[in-house]
Parts: C-alpha cells; sequence; structure tokens
C-alpha cells in the first residue's frame, strides 16, 4: 500500500485517510477524476489529463481546486513520497461538501484526493496473447465525454465482463454502434487494413491514450478514420484493440465468442503499441532535459 495519499491540503497517510460523510461525490457521484499513467518516475502526458480535467470540471461547474501549477506541484510530491516509479496517479475533485440538497451549494468549495498505486508494466507474452471482451448494451448517460465519478454502469458492465471470463466489455449504443469500453476506448482494424475509432463526441470519453495514439498512429503514417463502427464489423475484423491509461493499448483477440484475426495480437496492433511505447519514452527524455 502506498504510503501517503493528499486530502484537502495535507498528505495523510493513507491506511488513514477520510473524506467527509457529507462529500458531494461521496452522496451525488458530483465530481470528476483522472488517471494518469506514470512511467519510469514520470506522469505521462500530464498537461493532457490536466486539460481534461479543467474541461471536465467546467462542464459540471466546478471550480478548479488549485492552479495547474499547484496540481502539479502536488502530484510531484506525492509521487516523491511514496517513491513511485510505474503506474499511476489518481486525482479527484468534487464539488465539495455540503448538507444534502441536490442544489449546487452556495459557497462549496471543491475538494481534491490524490492516491497513487504502484504497477509491474505488463509482460510481452500477456499483450501478445491479448484479451476477450464481451458486447452489452450501454445504458449510460449522454455526457459521457465529462470524466465523471459516476461510473455504476461501468462497473456493472466491468463484473460482467469478468464474469464471462473476459476482461472487458464494449458497450454497444441503440443503434448496433461500439461506444466504448467500460474503461478504455474501442479499436477496430478492417480487413483492408483501415484504422477505426469512435469519433471523440459526447457519446465517449476522449481517452488521452486515444489521442496520443492518433498522433503516433500518424507519426508511423497509418491514417485513422473516426467513424463508429458496429459490432458486426468489429467481429469482422481483422485486429481490435483497446486503448487507456493502465493498458496503453492492448490486443483484443476474442469477441463474444468470435476469435479476432488468427486469435493472437495483430501485427499492426502490436506496431501501434510499440509506437505509443516509444513516445512515452522520448516524452520521458524531453522532461528530463
Ligand atoms: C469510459 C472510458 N473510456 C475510455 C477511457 C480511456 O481513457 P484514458 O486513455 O484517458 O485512460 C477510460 C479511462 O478510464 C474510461 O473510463
Amino acid at each position: 500500500m502506498p504510503r501517503y495519499a493528499y486530502v484537502n491540503g495535507r498528505y495523510q497517510p493513507h491506511s488513514r485517510a477520510t473524506v467527509h460523510i457529507e462529500d458531494r461525490g461521496y452522496q451525488f457521484a458530483d465530481g470528476v477524476y483522472e488517471v494518469v499513467p506514470v512511467s519510469h518516475g514520470r506522469l505521462v502526458d500530464e498537461d493532457l489529463h490536466l486539460d481534461r480535467l479543467e474541461r471536465s470540471l467546467s462542464e459540471l461547474r466546478i471550480d478548479m481546486p488549485m492552479s495547474r501549477r499547484s496540481l502539479k506541484l502536488v502530484s510531484a510530491e506525492l509521487m516523491r513520497r511514496n517513491r513511485l516509479s510505474n503506474g499511476f496517479l489518481y486525482m479527484q475533485v468534487t464539488r465539495g461538501v455540503a448538507p444534502r440538497d441536490h442544489k449546487f451549494p452556495k459557497q462549496a468549495v471543491p475538494a481534491v484526493v490524490m492516491t497513487t498505486r504502484q504497477t509491474k508494466p505488463a509482460k510481452r507474452e500477456a499483450i501478445e496473447a491479448g484479451v476477450g471482451v464481451i458486447a452489452i448494451p450501454d445504458i449510460r448517460w449522454k455526457r459521457r465525454d465529462i470524466k465523471s465519478v459516476s461510473l455504476l454502469p461501468n462497473c456493472l458492465g466491468k463484473q460482467q465482463a469478468f464474469e464471462a471470463g473476459a476482461y472487458e466489455a464494449w458497450m454497444v449504443d441503440d443503434e448496433g454502434f461500439v461506444t466504448e469500453g467500460t474503461s478504455t476506448n474501442a479499436w477496430i482494424i478492417t480487413k483492408d487494413k483501415r484504422l477505426i475509432t469512435r469519433p471523440a463526441t459526447d457519446d465517449i470519453l476522449n481517452g488521452i491514450t486515444r489521442i496520443s495514439l492518433i498522433r503516433t498512429a500518424e507519426s508511423l503514417g497509418i491514417s485513422v478514420e473516426e467513424r463508429p463502427f458496429t459490432l458486426a464489423e468489429a467481429k469482422d475484423a481483422k485486429e481490435a484493440f483497446i486503448t487507456s491509461s493502465s493498458n496503453f493499448v492492448m490486443p483484443v483477440v476474442r469477441i463474444d465468442e468470435t476469435a479476432i484475426g488468427n486469435g493472437r495480437a495483430g501485427e499492426l496492433t502490436l506496431r501501434l503499441r510499440d509506437g505509443y511505447e516509444a513516445a512515452v519514452v522520448r516524452g520521458e527524455e524531453l522532461a528530463a532535459q
């Protein structure tokens, strides 16, 4: 367990860190969060994550709890105290503490919590073996672009995947198009080698890994088609994969009972993963200069 958590201005022992029972995050899921990957002791795409945090907060009319510079200082200090080298930093901001009432409190002070988790980088064999996903209906609200802590449908979907022996659930909208995974973005590569992912509208969370991977693909000369794809198209794809801060690029080798490609990680998917990892390392080198 990490040693410290940051809670509203204080670094507290993680095992004893607490928030108020009338925090609106607890009562109404009235807050947002970010998960920022950490590789070799550095935050990956920190500014992109902070851009999205600011955007999520402003969509919910919650003030930034402190300046971006201060958020960066607190993150760095927490990572230092917890000796975090690989894993992620979790950041959560809620509207604050107030007597329970659906309306916004008049003078709420946003509450901020940060924690860290050390994880091991995924093994190459696990990446090459890939993961399975199941398809489930997307039962979420219509503002999935906001990284809200209201994740109940996502938790239900992930549990359903787990019970079905799969790693992730791809959610499918009423028209039969895949929106995204419960904590990942969804991608396919068609038999004629077109790389496709759903456009970043209110229908999905615009993943930071998704944004970075689009750049990586372009730098590798691979063009990305941003359009919705159906579940049937996904099952007929040559390759498929998911992206997220905790998985980077993870090959999908099975959707429900259908094997994708030859049932192992696809060639282009692995090229994209390697390209993404190289970009992370380049970012670290630049930051170290
Ligand atoms: C619903 C959903 N979609 C996509 C993602 C991937 O986003 P990112 O690449 O920023 O981790 C996440 C990450 O938590 C998510 O919860």
